[in-house]
């Protein structure tokens, strides 16, 4: 197929694929700027991406400072011109300071989620950076437009419809996630929404649509419902570029349908995950006191939490699956080898020599 280029104002994207940002350690500089490379968008995920630094432990904001700046080089080194990014939870007590390191690395664009980034335009004055709220509701995106356009007097570059079969945390209830939500309705009722601010500012503001896109009758479907673009991470997992430890990559490859469920979180928000030994524990009622607390995020008590977060993720980054929380989308088990980048762009946008 010939897709369009993903025009995001003067940021061109030649093939128009966003490469969803992954935490902890999954999505960094390597990935990202692979995927730069092939003409997409590579995002690098901030949240604890100081995690391999010697000082993380005694002063993690210091490390996250750091190794944004450094990701952010390494990327670009791999891809000098393409489009480079940074995914910046809202739920993260740092979540200004990540964004303003951001965007000084010279971030052309913020990806937010994980609650909605109702401070972003304050944040980026002065930058260049371009801004995409992750929203998964139409009333998501009703309140997020809104507020940017009464508060900030500003609108999106680009808004990212994350739908129910993505990985990490989840927009939706259980409930939701449990029932088989018609999801094509509320994309194109987020679409009309979009459609009235891109009206009132003059602009075009392209619409990516995230979750299960897994294949290239997904991509196509995504296209035919009306986005500009789609935004995938599960599929980057098993490459050779990923920054996932290897043993992360081999648990994509094991993983059966069965085996991936919906699983709580101390965010506060459902998350998708692969049933391993940890999150047998974890279903079970087990409760795991982290050794201790790194302060990550902004709504947390570490004494009523089944477990830390941070410190079951920088587990799966450091290949210690056991222990680990292993974030996945709902079609990880469609996934059977390691792969590349640039396969996976021919893959999903059905380009000759796959
Ligand atoms: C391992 C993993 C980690 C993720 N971490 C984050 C994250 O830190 N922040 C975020 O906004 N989204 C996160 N996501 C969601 C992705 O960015 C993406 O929108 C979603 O997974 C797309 O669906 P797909 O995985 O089916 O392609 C994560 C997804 C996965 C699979």
């Amino acid at each position: 197929m010939n897709y369009k280029p993903l025009q995001i104002g003067d940021l061109i994207a030649e093939r128009p694929i966003v490469q969803g940002g992954m935490g902890v350690g999954i999505s960094l500089g390597n990935l990202a700027g692979a995927v730069a490379k092939e003409g997409g968008v590579g995002i690098i995920s901030s949240a604890q991406i100081g995690f391999k630094e010697e000082d993380f432990e005694n002063n993690p904001r210091l490390a996250n400072k750091k190794a944004i700046k450094k990701e952010y080089e390494k990327a670009r080194r791999i891809s000098p011109n393409g489009i480079i990014g940074f995914n910046i939870m809202v739920a993260l007590k740092d979540y200004r300071e990540h964004v303003i390191e951001a965007a000084k690395a010279g971030a052309d664009i913020i990806v937010s989620g994980a609650g909605l980034p109702t401070e972003l335009p304050e944040y980026l004055k002065g930058f260049k950076t371009k801004m995409a709220p992750i929203v998964s509701s139409v009333k998501s995106a009703k309140v997020i437009l809104k507020y940017w356009d009464r508060r900030h007097n500003a609108t999106a570059d680009m808004i990212i419809i994350e739908g129910p079969k993505a990985g990490g945390h989840l927009g939706f209830s259980v409930e939701e996630l449990e029932s088989e939500l018609d999801y094509d309705n509320e994309i194109q009722g987020i679409i009309d929404v979009v459609k009235e601010y891109e009206r009132k500012y003059n602009k075009d503001i392209p619409v990516v649509v995230a979750g299960g896109i897994s294949d290239k009758n997904k991509v196509k479907h995504a296209f035919d419902l009306g986005a500009q673009g789609v935004q995938v991470a599960t599929r980057f997992v098993p490459t050779k570029e990923c920054d996932a430890d290897e043993n992360y990559k081999k648990e994509y490859i094991k993983a059966k349908k069965e085996d991936i469920v919906i699983v709580k979180s101390p965010v506060g928000m459902p998350g998708r995950a692969i049933k391993n030994k940890f999150m047998e524990k974890v279903i079970n009622g087990e409760k795991f006191t982290p050794k201790k607390c790194l302060g990550c995020l902004a709504r947390c008590n570490p004494k009523e939490i089944p477990y830390c977060i941070t410190e079951r993720l920088i587990y799966a980054a450091k290949g210690k699956t056991d222990e680990a929380l292993l974030f996945c989308g709902a079609d990880a088990y469609k996934v059977n080898k390691i792969t590349t980048v640039k396969k996976v762009f021919k893959e999903l946008l059905e380009e000759k020599e796959v």
